[in-house]
């Protein structure tokens, strides 16, 4: 009788099986309070002032770049580095069409045309093959996505579009200090693009930034978000004198209170992913070994350090008897262990939706495809069935809470015939 009450789902009355609270996100300290009340009482709280120096010289350097630019957010950063290499309205970029709205409205915000290519399958990220497909003599750069736990292939990717002349800003909003064969994400292109926003596993509430090798890049990104004003020689100093640069821009600045809180992220974020890593290898091996319809995305072995926004995971319908992942998953929930699905196809956005009257697409002309009718497979799939998340900060739990959501799963992969019914 015992046994029985154990076994019973959460959603039939039974307890939950995880009882630990979920890991707390963001993480603050006192050290974290302690400089942002420094920033605050020293008065200079912006204009590129000694804290956002220092970060950007930290972050260029835990990136392995010779530059870093911090700015307000992760779209203004892809708008910056597209303008950065060229991209002029009427060029096209090409997105995967799994990624957040904001990479592909990054282009279509300064005009360029958005080609959207597939994911791969295994990865859900950019799939080398269907980018290659996409390229046309408009394409002037893609923006592979590190999405949620995987990174893209960046052996294939940056050799395709060197062979093609298209330059590569890469997106590593989720994936702050992973590394390609030891080469950091976000200096394997171009430019990388970097979200500081809340749920990032770096954060200072809303912030970005931008690295690259390149002075000319860096001379006119820091342009575009200085209100035109840049370095007149970043190799000397990439901070002054600055100069006028002749380039449209705005104030895409950062302030010294994020630049404190993004100091404080940087020195936890290297133990904060080993711990991510180690869960994640954890789940992995343990679900493997349960054989059961969920099991995790692969690692590649190229993939030297993996930071995870979320663990990437698949949901096999067919290994569950065609139960559907929608209630697989909330059986999970009720269980207190929360994965997620994934973002929509962003062609299927209603930001992009042409018959919306709101959208701004509908005053473009010549549009390079037809979002409204366009289907990608491996997206369709992924999103509608196979796809399943597991946020960061789940990663980031005690061994003991690691052991409660394999638990839970393992609860629910032996009830599957009751869910069923
Ligand atoms: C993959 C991806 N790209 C870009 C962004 C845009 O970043 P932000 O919200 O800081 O503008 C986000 C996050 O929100 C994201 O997840």
């Amino acid at each position: 009788m015992a046994t029985l009450t154990a076994a019973r789902l959460a959603s039939e009355g039974g307890s939950p099986a995880v009882t630990l609270p979920t890991p707390a996100w963001p993480v603050v300290e006192e050290a974290d309070a302690a400089l942002v009340a420094e920033v605050v009482r020293s008065g200079v709280w912006s204009w590129i002032g000694p804290r956002e120096r220092e970060f950007c010289t930290a972050y260029a350097d835990f990136i392995g770049t010779r530059f870093c630019l911090g700015l307000a957010n992760g779209t203004v950063t892809m708008q910056c580095a597209l303008q950065a290499v060229e991209v002029v309205p009427g060029d096209e970029v090409i997105v995967p069409a799994l990624t957040w709205v904001a990479t592909a409205q990054a282009a279509m915000d300064i005009g360029a045309n958005v080609v959207f290519a597939d994911i791969d399958p295994v990865t859900l990220a950019l799939d080398p093959a269907s980018f290659a497909a996409a390229i046309t003599p408009r394409t002037k750069a893609v923006i592979p996505v590190h999405l949620y736990g995987c990174m893209c292939d960046m052996d294939a990717i940056p050799d395709i579009a060197r062979r093609h002349g298209v330059k590569v800003i890469e997106d590593v909003a989720h994936q702050h200090g992973s590394r390609w064969r030891g080469k950091g994400a976000g200096s394997l292109g171009d430019a990388g693009s970097f979200s500081f926003q809340q749920s990032k596993v770096l954060t200072s509430g809303e912030g970005g930034a931008v690295t690259c090798d390149d002075p000319e890049v860096y001379r006119t990104i820091f342009a575009l978000k200085q209100v035109g004003w840049t370095p007149a020689d970043p190799a000397a100093n990439p901070f002054e004198p600055l100069v006028m640069g002749n380039k449209y821009g705005h104030n895409y600045r950062l302030t010294e209170m994020q630049a404190a809180l993004l100091l404080c992220g940087l020195k936890r974020l290297p133990a904060q992913t080993a711990r991510r890593e180690a869960n994640a290898q954890r789940l992995a091996a343990a679900l493997a070994a349960e054989g059961g319809p969920l099991q995790a995305a692969p690692r590649d072995p190229r993939v030297t350090t993996q930071a995870y926004y979320s663990q990437t995971l698949f949901y096999d319908p067919a290994k569950a008897s065609g139960i559907p992942r929608a209630r697989y998953l909330a059986a999970l929930a009720a269980e207190h262990c929360s994965f997620g699905t994934t973002y929509s196809p962003v062609y299927r956005s209603p930001l992009l939706n042409l018959a919306d009257a709101t959208s701004p697409l509908p005053f473009r002309r010549d549009l390079p495809q037809d979002y409204a009718t366009l289907r990608l497979p491996n997206t369709e799939r992924a999103v509608a069935e196979t796809a399943v998340t597991l946020s960061q900060k789940h990663l980031l739990g005690t061994d003991e809470y690691t052991g409660q959501l394999l638990a839970a799963i393992r609860k629910v992969n032996d009830s599957l015939d009751r869910l069923r019914e």
